[in-house]
């Protein structure tokens, strides 16, 4: 029998087959709201977790972040390195599963959480450890397919277990000051594996 640890540990295999092509997944532009997030913030420290290619590792280091991400996916790694090299910036990338990454808690000044989608049984504890690396006042951003994406059928995972509620997810970070927390409709084109109309869950806060 497979389990949810089983998919979680098969995660830098399966993510290596989407990332192994030379076009990006999901582009090379920054997801839309992290973006948008992002342009409110003076840069400081930012921790990307699960940060597949680097679009937005990239992105946020070219505005003077200084940026920590990970990724299990090695083909995601050398993508993200190449992208650096090509735009001129660097930043600390490893390759680990959340589980095995070193946190530093209370160290960043934001934290993005882009399309990052855990089984549901474990994202709870998985996004609380994620926060506890904000420092007090830090910005929490995060873009997450809703439950109803399913039927969309536009992008993210084909597992129910995997798609979120607003009221699950804001519950996952009890230190966090909501400006944003919606569910919404909005159009994705983020290379091919993101494309039309989604049904996305937006948040953005800061760490009390
Ligand atoms: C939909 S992709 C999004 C990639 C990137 N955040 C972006 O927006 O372009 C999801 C990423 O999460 C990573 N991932 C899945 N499970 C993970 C885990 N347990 N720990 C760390 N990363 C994980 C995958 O390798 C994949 O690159």
């Amino acid at each position: 029998m497979t389990t949810e640890s089983d998919h979680e540990l098969n995660a830098g295999v399966f993510w290596d087959q989407r990332y192994r092509d030379e076009a990006y997944a999901f582009g090379t532009q920054p997801n839309d709201w992290f973006r948008e997030c992002l342009e409110d913030l003076r840069p400081g420290r930012l921790l990307l977790p699960g940060e597949g290619e680097g679009r937005n590792a990239v992105h946020a280091a070219r505005r003077g972040w200084r940026v920590d991400a990970f990724d299990p996916s090695v083909h995601g790694q050398r993508k993200a390195s190449l992208l650096a090299r090509e735009h001129g910036v660097g930043f600390d990338y490893r390759c680990c599963l959340l589980d095995e990454y070193n946190l530093e808690p209370g160290a960043y000044d934001a934290l993005g959480i882009v399309f990052l989608h855990l089984p549901s049984t474990r994202r709870s504890l998985a996004y609380q450890r994620l926060a506890s690396a904000l420092k007090p006042g830090g910005a929490l951003i995060a873009e997450l397919y809703a439950k109803d994406q399913l039927a969309l059928g536009t992008g993210g995972p084909p597992d129910p277990g995997k798609l979120y509620s607003l009221e699950f997810l804001k519950a996952d970070f009890p230190d966090v000051d909501f400006s944003t927390a919606r569910q919404c409709r909005r159009d994705i084109h983020e290379g091919r594996l993101h494309q039309g109309p989604s049904s996305v869950i937006q948040l953005f806060g800061y760490k009390t």
